[in-house]
């Protein structure tokens, strides 16, 4: 399966790669900047100094091409935390485990721009209640570890739940928690943009933002009249959901529009 649609351009455009950039962009004026002060008689800087002169025209860039507002702190500190990192001498070895594992945990989440935090046992509670009373066919797109899916199996074994996960870590944990736990639950590893939704009679999505447009243009052209998406947290901008309710008192809301 291919990993989401938008091809190259999208690629480039994924906000971390930006935020690199802008990064490398910063080098050479905090560069200038230093060699100027030192030819003005002032001493060499100490090397946190020097980056976050760095961090600063970094976070000042991404300020200038409207990166996210979170972005611009990482940006500021994010050369700081590599001068410290280096300074504590901490084994090569660490860092590539934490690597792999961040990897193997977020995948493409710099491009998808969903990365992975679950939902707890409310949500799941409510999206059950929310269920039609007959055999359903229902998927989380994005299954993450598996708790929504395992719970609905669970809880209707007259339904076909399924999980849809990107990210290899996640996807290996949840059919391990599905096979040790004799569940009927099935996860598959893949892209939800690559799936016909017309084979659904309800899908979750606990995603963000910026995949809210796509999804909503992909639900309505494919999902069946009669079929429930539901979206937690997050809203399409513009529909007006035909549900809306918190499955915890003071959290987030559970959208719910019927094809
Ligand atoms: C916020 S987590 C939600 C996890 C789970 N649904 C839950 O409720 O606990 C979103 C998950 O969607 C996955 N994801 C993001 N884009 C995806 C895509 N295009 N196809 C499949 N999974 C995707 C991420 O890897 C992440 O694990």
């Amino acid at each position: 399966m291919s990993e989401g649609g938008g091809g190259a351009p999208q690629f480039w455009r994924a906000p971390a790669l930006r935020a690199l950039l802008h990064q490398g962009l910063a080098l050479s004026p905090a560069f200038c900047i230093l060699v100027v002060l030192q030819a003005w008689g002032m001493p060499a800087p100490h090397p946190l100094v020097a980056a976050l002169l760095q961090g600063g025209i970094a976070a000042s860039l991404s300020a200038w091409r409207r990166l996210a507002i979170w972005w611009l702190p990482i940006q500021l500190l994010f050369p700081s935390a590599l001068v410290v990192a280096l300074d504590l001498r901490l084994p090569p070895s660490l860092f590539l485990g934490l690597f792999l594992f961040f990897l193997l945990l977020y995948w493409s989440s710099f491009r998808t721009q969903v990365p992975y935090y679950p939902s707890t046992r409310p949500v799941w509670r409510a999206v059950v209640g929310l269920l039609p009373a007959r055999p359903l066919r229902c998927i989380d797109i994005g299954s993450g570890f598996g708790g929504l899916v395992l719970e609905l199996a669970a809880l209707r074994p007259d339904s076909r739940v399924e999980g849809i996960e990107l990210a290899p870590l996640p996807w290996l944990a949840s059919s391990v928690r599905a096979r040790c736990t004799r569940s009927r639950a099935r996860f598959r590893r893949g892209d939800y943009l690559d799936l016909d939704f017309a084979g659904y009679d309800v899908v979750f999505a606990y995603l963000s933002p910026a995949a809210m447009p796509v999804l909503w243009e992909k639900a309505h052209s494919e999902m069946r009249p009669g079929a429930l998406l539901l979206s937690y947290e997050f809203l399409m901008s513009g529909r007006a959901p035909d549900i809306a309710l918190q499955p915890r008192h003071g959290g987030a809301v559970l959208y719910g529009w019927r094809m």
